[in-house]
């Protein structure tokens, strides 16, 4: 199935389970490899990022066992370094994190440069900065990057010029069985570098302060199995209340943590949608009209650059005009040509997109660029009048567990075609 058929102007309403955190799962799952013991994680979600890496991890020599649909057993104590696959491993901006884990584990380590979404350039520059300060040599031949440490890694501390989720989770594998202490400043303060930091502590490391911009690691000699349960995936949640929002509607997501929603919930009661929180849930209301407002992407607790394209969804037809300014990813308004086709009123300039609201969007062939340029076109689908077909879903199915399935059961008419 190579589409999407939606047809749109349809209410969402009913109940949604949200999945596991695709983004703290890549860390983990590389991070077992250092626990080189058996290791079970709850919530794992069934999507194609998550099965290339589990893949990728039993081709290095694992030994992978569903226990059920979200839970994984991993055994990895046959893994061989510098045996993963580069045709698999290049696909995937996670793979960056089996540098980490390779240098914690074996000293050294061996990884194809990774690729990932193309949101705009992915350097790598201040994982390889970092591993330096713990001791390792580093080479990067545009092909491969080869991190070596004969006498094994030394706790250093690593001041990050620039807030990066990926240097910061790569750093925390690293340095958990680094001699000594490490301080990493700076450091990305997201929910998921919080429950890597669950996860190996859960493994005998020993962190403190993840979720602050100022991490210690004390090194551990080694680490051993465990068994952890992921958190819910932020930016599934805040794809689906966007969308509700969008189409109109009424919809209760289970399975989230409010407090990692507060931006995407202050940004949509300020715009006029109802939000209602509970402990585990949350309840979104509207009636498809809302305010036009701004939104500057930033490093949590900021808004979500992953939550960018969904809201310029709502700006092309909130009422008045809006802008979003990205300060993150450069390239993450490929969107906005797509949005066009179905007669939003977008101007891109420089890092910022500006919106004059049209009453509503019209059904059209579109295109999805990357994973979250895919959710905004479904959006939009969903909020438009008229049939959708969008192309590049495999964008789609690499970060959102059974859309078509969750959507189907909250009203929506949408469903997977072969064109
Ligand atoms: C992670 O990417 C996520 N991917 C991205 O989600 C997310 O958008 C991003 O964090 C920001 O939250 C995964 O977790 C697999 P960064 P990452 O390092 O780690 C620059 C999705 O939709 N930078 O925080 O690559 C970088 O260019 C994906 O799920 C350097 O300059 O992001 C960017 O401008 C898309 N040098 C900024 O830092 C480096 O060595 C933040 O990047 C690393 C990053």
């Amino acid at each position: 199935m190579n589409k999407l058929l939606i047809k749109g102007s349809r209410p969402l309403s009913g109940h949604v389970d949200i999945s596991g955190m695709k983004n703290a799962v890549l860390p983990i799952l590389y991070g077992t490899i250092i626990a080189n013991d058996v290791c079970v994680i709850e919530h794992v979600p069934p999507i194609g990022d998550i099965e290339a890496t589990l893949k990728i991890l039993q081709e290095m020599g694992a030994i992978v066992r569903y226990l059920d649909e979200t839970t994984v057993e991993i055994d990895t104590r046959a893994v061989k370094q510098g045996t993963a696959p580069n045709t698999l491993v290049s696909t995937l901006r996670g793979s960056t994190y089996l540098l980490g884990a390779e240098l914690a584990r074996y000293g050294c380590a061996r990884v194809g440069v990774p690729g990932g979404c193309h949101i705009g350039p992915r350097p790598i520059d201040l994982h390889i900065s970092g591993f330096r300060k713990l001791g390792a040599e580093v080479t990067d031949d545009g092909i491969f990057v080869s991190a070596s440490a004969p006498v094994g890694l030394s706790g250093n501390k690593i001041v990050f010029d620039k807030v990066s989720v990926g240097a910061t989770c790569n750093m925390l594998l690293a340095a958990c069985t680094a001699k000594g202490l490490t301080v990493i400043d700076n450091a990305a303060r997201e929910p998921h570098i919080v429950d890597l930091a669950g996860f190996l502590n859960t493994c005998g490391a020993q962190i403190t302060g993840a979720g602050t911009s100022t991490i210690k690691v004390r090194g551990v000699p080694a680490l051993h199995g465990c068994r952890y349960a992921v958190i819910p995936d932020m930016i599934e949640a805040g794809t689906y209340m966007a969308a509700t929002a969008a189409v109109g509607g009424q919809v209760t997501l289970h399975n989230v943590i409010p407090k990692h929603m507060e931006t995407v919930t202050a940004k949509l009661r300020e715009m006029g949608v109802t939000v209602v929180e509970e402990d585990e849930s949350i309840t979104v209301i509207s009636n498809g009209r809302f305010r036009s407002a701004r939104i500057e992407t930033q490093a949590y607790p900021g808004f979500p650059t992953d939550m960018h394209p969904q809201f310029a969804v709502l700006f092309a037809i909130a009422q008045g005009a809006s802008t979003i300014t990205e300060h993150i990813f450069p390239n993450r308004f490929a969107y906005a040509q797509e949005l066009k086709k179905m007669g939003a009123a977008i101007t891109v300039e420089n890092n910022c997109a500006f919106f004059v609201n049209v009453m509503k969007l019209r059904g059209a062939s579109v295109s999805a660029t990357d994973l979250r340029a895919g959710a905004a076109l479904v959006i939009a689908a969903l909020a438009a009048e008229g049939e959708t077909r969008i192309d590049g879903v495999e964008h789609i199915r690499r970060g959102y567990v059974d859309i078509v399935g969750k959507l189907k059961a909250l009203g929506a008419d949408i469903e997977w075609v072969e064109e």
